[in-house]
Formats: structure tokens, sequence, C-alpha cells
């Protein structure tokens, strides 16, 4: 863990340049709007180490899979959100010579992360090899209200020098993906122009045959006004730039303000891109830096406004909450539902943008509270759309009639995932899935989803389980094995018990769903089963059978759920005793070393006891707690918020606060040494859940909501909305008691610490602590 940017409520800073750390503040600072994001690269030249990151949403490439030995079943891609054009770049000449922070002196640096009002800012001020002194002040946005676009103010000060001062305003087209699995450049040039003061580069993705046009306009400005000027156009492959010239004088600043626009065919015409993307930046010029500022600020403070927790007295808690809030609401707005929500959204390659089980898991829950229903909603029907390429994945595993095996990873359906540990093993997925309508519907209480489109799926999810499943004429009883469980730092292992239940879950819910289907809309149900030929007797009599006599595997001694079989026979040694040197071990252990090893990379059977956690007394869930905890590295971010919850529910706040801040400041303070990579904004979902969930003990009891408060010693409260079945509500907690303030007009009940509580529309209640 690092302490490198400085602690404050609302925004993320860092003082001073430390060059080591560049890749991690460009992950930190990333900006993004749901349509395009952007890594904190900076505008002028650098050619110290740097990853360099511009996204559009939604457009990708099949990279061809690269594996060491071919095995069938392998998908023939993994697909990745494509690096894309450079539009913030800025080339800066001072008498010729390039301003470049890696071969400068750097007198001062400073930038912010203004997570309340949704930029970055940097300045500095630097001297050149040749003695050259500036100052520069870059302020930059990814538009919320202006979705596909972004703006610059770029202002350089000559400090010590009078001198010709060329500024090179470009977009780059001219891109790689770092992880590009053949070295191949993914984007051919489609168009481009230039003038004096605008200019656009439309490009096209090889295979997949989306267009993408970048525009920029330019506006140069010197003492508060606007200044003519004249550029050179430059052309390269596809590249555009207008170098601009002045004469430098020592004290007189000089903005370039830079507007730019991607636009993509998956929302313009093919043949209208570039048109349009030319008329977007003029129109978001005519409205001014300013003005577009000020709208970002408010459309900010809207989200903020239903989207806040607040943590009072406890400054770093509240950084860490907020900067996951900012992230998952700069990653996916929930507008389109063609698209969702990759583990680094728009901070980095690796995950390739890919849409994982961490959607079901982990991201529904957030946008189930904080948004219309519709967005939780059509991150479900992304997955029903998908149905049919979850059914054709399974074939091409040997399955048949019907069963469905979602991808581990995918962008339109197919499995893009290359390993083979993880494309025909990590099947848990499938659970996550169905987990995620059962949650949908017990906070919604939209049952005709289930009819609609739940139910299929199920179906089909079901019949995977139960041809997966065997039966051993050894144990007199079901089995499955070589499955990966959610640890993925155990491979091939019979009778994961995470795995195992949530099938069996699976298949008990299916038959649930079946008998509510059928007497909500028999007609519906037999128009259903006639479509998907679904057996009634014979494949629910499958199911009833597993479900009667599936093995799990435990330990009566201990009175634990064993992970595995066998997981007992592993040397017993716990992670305090690791040593610093060892961690994490995925970048200090041989891969073989991990696999025999105890340790555990995330919840594994404790994601089951979190997602089933009504079946189990709390005994059970302390037992396997304690046991599980010592053994658990947490080298996925998704695993210190699931322990957030479980030592929450156990009363246990220290560990659920050292827990909670671990979850919460993950990439701020570079945990677990790979936030260069990008963030992980999948698991700040779950960072909110730890709160929510966690201190605030809020879950759905018999359609309604209930909260087990638990206050941290170092908060003074904590206080954040939620939105349920058409109300809304501001919860506080605080020493005192819990507040429960109605925002809406119609009446509420809530449970709180088991009461319940009825609270008129409008009106508000404390309940004592
Ligand atoms: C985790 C998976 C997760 C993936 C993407 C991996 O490190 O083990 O559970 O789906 O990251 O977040």
């Amino acid at each position: 863990m690092k302490e490198y940017f400085k602690v404050d409520e609302w925004k993320v800073i860092e003082e001073g340049f430390d060059p080591h750390y560049n890749k991690v503040a460009e992950s930190v600072f990333s900006l993004g709007n749901g349509r395009m994001g952007q890594r904190a690269n900076f505008e002028e030249a650098y050619s110290g180490e740097t990853l360099q990151g511009n996204y559009v949403a939604g457009v990708y490439y099949p990279d061809k899979t690269r594996v060491g030995w071919w095995k069938n079943g392998y998908p023939e891609y993994f697909a990745k959100v494509l690096n894309a054009a450079n539009w913030i770049g800025i080339d800066v000449q001072i008498d010729g010579e390039q301003l470049d922070l890696a071969k400068c002196e750097v007198l001062s640096f400073y930038r912010e992360l203004n997570m309340q009002e949704g930029y970055i800012k940097r300045s500095f001020k630097a001297k050149t090899a040749l003695g050259k002194e500036v100052g520069v002040e870059a302020t930059r946005f990814c538009s919320m209200v202006d979705d596909e676009c972004g703006a610059i103010s770029y202002t350089i000060t000559p400090l010590n020098f009078e001198g010709e001062l060329t500024l090179t305003p470009y977009i780059d087209g001219d891109i790689v993906n770092k992880d590009s699995n053949y070295d191949e450049k993914f984007w051919d040039e489609v168009s481009k122009s230039v003038s004096n003061d605008a200019g656009y580069v439309q490009l096209r993705t090889k295979k997949t045959g989306f267009e993408v046009a970048t525009a920029m306009k330019l506006v140069l400005v010197q003492d508060g006004s606007a200044i003519e000027f004249e550029s050179l156009p430059v052309e390269k492959e596809k590249y555009i730039a207008a170098e601009i010239k002045v004469q430098a004088t020592a004290g007189k600043s000089l903005t370039l303000y830079k507007y730019a626009a991607n636009l993509s065919s998956q929302n313009y015409d093919k043949a209208e891109l570039a048109e349009k993307a030319l008329q977007r930046v003029e129109t978001i010029a005519a409205k001014g830096f300013d003005a577009m500022l000020a709208e970002q600020a408010a459309a900010w403070a809207e989200k903020w406004k239903h989207n806040d927790i607040i943590i009072e007295g406890d400054a770093k808690a509240q950084q860490g909450i907020r900067f996951n809030i900012f992230q998952l609401n700069q990653t996916y707005t929930g507008e389109d539902d063609r698209l969702n929500i990759g583990p680094k959204g728009f901070t980095g390659e690796k995950y390739g943008g890919s849409t994982y089980w961490d959607t079901e898991a982990y991201c529904v829950p957030f946008y189930l509270a904080t948004a219309e229903q519709k967005v939780a909603r059509n991150l479900l029907l992304y997955r029903y759309k998908q149905l049919g390429k979850a059914i054709d994945n399974a074939k091409l595993l040997g399955f048949k009639d019907g069963a469905a095996l979602y991808p581990m990873v995918t962008m339109d359906g197919t499995e893009c995932h290359n390993e083979w540990e993880i494309t025909f093993e990590e099947i848990h997925r499938n659970g996550a899935i169905a987990f995620a309508i059962y949650n949908y519907v017990r906070y919604t209480g939209d049952d005709a989803y289930l009819t609609d489109y739940g139910l299929e799926v199920l179906i089909a999810i079901s019949r995977f389980w139960s041809q997966r499943i065997t039966w051993s004429a050894a144990k007199e009883q079901y089995v499955m094995l070589g499955v990966t469980g959610p640890n993925e730092y155990e491979n091939n292992v019979n009778n994961n018990w995470y795995t195992s239940t949530i099938a069996v879950w699976c298949m008990q819910y299916t038959l649930e769903v079946i008998g509510k289907v059928k007497q909500a809309d028999s007609g519906k149900y037999a128009t259903l089963a006639a479509k998907i030929s679904f057996e009634e007797a014979t494949e629910t009599g499958r199911f009833e059978d597993i479900i009667a006599k599936m093995y799990f595997a435990q330990d009566e001694k201990l009175g634990i759920f064993l992970q595995q079989d066998g997981f007992l026979d592993k040397e017993q040694i716990l992670v305090k005793d690791l040593p610093a040197a060892d961690r994490p071990l995925v970048q200090k252990w041989s891969w073989d070393r991990i696999l025999r090893s105890v340790f555990i990379k995330q919840a594994d059977v404790l994601q089951g006891l979190y997602f089933l956690e009504d079946r189990y007394d709390i005994d059970t869930i302390r037992r396997n707690y304690d046991f599980y905890e010592p053994r658990t590295v947490h080298e996925s971010s998704l695993s210190p918020c699931v322990h957030a919850i479980l030592a929450a529910k156990l009363g246990d706040v220290e560990r659920a606060y050292t827990f909670y801040l671990r979850t919460s400041r993950l990439d701020i303070d570079d945990y677990n040494n790979d936030t260069e990579d990008g963030c992980h904004i999948t698991s700040m979902a779950g960072t909110w859940m730890s709160v929510v969930e966690g201190f605030a003990g809020m879950r759905v009891k018999d359609g309604m909501l209930s909260f087990n408060p638990l206050l941290p010693d170092e908060w003074k409260a904590l206080s954040f909305q939620i939105g349920f079945r058409g109300s809304l509500l501001n919860i506080r907690i605080a020493k005192e008691g819990t507040t429960v303030k109605n925002l809406s007009e119609m009446d509420v009940v809530v449970l709180v610490n088991g009461e319940e509580i009825s609270i008129k529309g409008k009106g508000e209640m404390l309940v004592g602590s």
C-alpha cells in the first residue's frame, strides 16, 4: 500500500511529480462519460513511462487468440475495446525544443481530480534542457452533457524567455493497443481533413468495421480575448494537426482551447460521421469552455445528489467512497442497453473492456439502488439477448438440448477468454447471472420480468448444470468435477463448494420460478415451453434428483464447508505468516507454487455465504469466515468488499473497517501494485455494497428495505440515498441512531434492527441505536 495522493474529501491530489507513479496517476485521474473515456495522459509530449489510453464505448476488435498450445473449444478471439484516436494531444515546441516533462527539470507539479465537478487540472513549472522556463495550466473533462465530447484548456506562460512558441494540437489515429496479440494495428484510415482551426480523422476498425470520427476545433485566447491565428495544416497517415506559431513574451500567457468529439458508427450513419463530428465541435466551441465546465459541474451535482455517500469525520474513508462512485458514474450511465461495464472501465486495456460475471455479482446492486429501474433491467436484458450465443457456447463444449453456458468474458455474447482454466472451468459465472435475476426481482418486485425473459434464461442455465453435474457411483451422490471456483488460484478442482451450491440453488430457483410463471400466465408459460422444447416432467425431475442427492464438500470437525475436495490436505499456513516481500503472490511466486498453496485469491466459499446468507445461521457463517479469511490474499479487487460485508454482518466492525478502506482505496493507494494497468471499476460497485450492505446492513426482506446499522468508531455519521420501488429514502446512521427520511410522496415501511417503522410521505423518523 502506498500513500502517494493527498487526502481530500472531494479531490484526489498529486503534489510533485514522480515519474515512477506516472502510470498509476494516469489510471487514477482517468476521465469518462459513459460514451468515451481517457487515461490522464499529458497533452504535451511525454517520452517517459506511460500507457496511452483513449476509448470509445462499444468499439472493439476481436484479436486472434494467442496461446501456447491450442485446445479444442478455445474461443478464436479475445475481443478488446480499442485504444482509439488520441484527441488530447498538443505538442509544444519552445524555440524548436520540445516540451517533454521526462526531459525537463520539473520545478513544480500539481494535479487534481475534482470529483465534485468532474474535471482534472494540472499545473507545472518546468525548465528545459536549454534553460527555458515555462508554466502550464491544463484543465480537461469528458462532458457528461455533450457525452461524445471532451474539452481542454491549455495555458502556457513563458517565464524567462522571449522566442518562438509552437503549439501543435493534433488528432492521432495511428494508435496501438499495448496488449495486441500480434503487434497488429487495429485501425484503418477512412478519411481526414484539416483546416486552419478544425479537423477530423475518421478511422475504421479492422474485422468489426466500426467507424469513429474524431474531430477537433481550436480557439486561441490572449489577454482575455480570442486571437486570430494562421496555422500550418499537417496531414500524415491517420493523423492531422494544426501547427500554430506565436512570438512568446516572458510573463504573457496564451491559452489554447481544444474542443473534441468522438462519434461512432454505432450511433450514426457512417457516411455522415465526419460531418456530424465537425458540426459537434463547432457547437461546443460556440458554447465555450467555461459554459461547458459549468454544465459539467451541474450535471455532476445532480449525480451526487442521488449517488453520494457522506462519511462524516473520516476524510480518507470519504475520499475513497467518492472516488469509487465517481468512477462508476464515469463508466456506465445505463443509457445504452448495448453497453456493459468492463472491469477496468475506460481506465486501461486489461480485461479488454469486456463483460465479466462482475456485472451481475457486483454492479447490479449498485444500479438497482442508485439509478432508475430500467438501468439494472438493461443489464439483465443484455444477457437475455445473448442467450442464443450462450447456448452455442455450451454446444461447442459438448452440451446439448438448449443448455447455456454464458461466457466468462464477452463483448457480443461469444466467449473470448482464452485460458482453458477459465473458459471451460470457471463456470460459476452462470450462477451469478441467475442470481442477478433473483436479486433484481427481489429488489424491484418486477415479477413480469420472470415471465417475459428471466425464466428462459434460468431454464437454459439449469439445463447446463444438470448436464455438467454427474453421478458418482462411489459416493452415491451427484458431483461436479474439474472446475475453477471464484478463487482462480486453484484450477481443475472437484466439488468446489461455491460452484456446486450456486448450481443447485439455480435449479431450485428455476423450479420456483416455473411455478410462479405457470400461475401468473399459463399461456405464456406454454408458449415458452414449446419454444425451447422444455420437457417439464423429465427435466424438472432431473433437477429435483440432483437437488436431493448433491454432494457438498465439508468438514464436520471444523464445521466448515470445504472450498473443494482435499482442501485440508494443503499445508495450512496463514497470510499473516507470509513475508511482505512475497506479496502480491501473483507477482512474486511461480504459478505452480500458487496453485499448490492454501492461499485464496478472493472470496470463494464466502462468496456463496454472502449471496445465500439466509440459508445459513450466523455461527456457520462465522466459522467459515474465521477459517477462510486468514487464508485469503485478496489479490482480486473483488475480494475485500465481500469480506467487509460479512465482517459487518458478524459485528466485527474493526475488520469491516479495514476491509472497507482496502476496497475503497484499492486504486488510490495501489494496494495490489497493479493500478498502473487501470482502475478496478467493477469492484467499485462492491465498495458501495460494503458501505450500504456492510455498515448500513441493508437487505430486502419480504418486499421491504431492512437496515442493521453498525458504525465504525472513526465515523461520526454515514448517510446515503436509496431508491426502492418508487420511493426515495435518505438514510443517516449516527451514534444517536438511524434517521430515515422519506423524500418521496408515498408512505414507506422499513425495518430498522428488525423493527417495522412506517414513515409518511416526506416524513422522517429517528430510530435510537
Ligand atoms: C477475478 C475474476 C474477475 C476478473 C475481472 C479476476 O482477477 O479473479 O473473478 O471476474 O478479475 O474483474
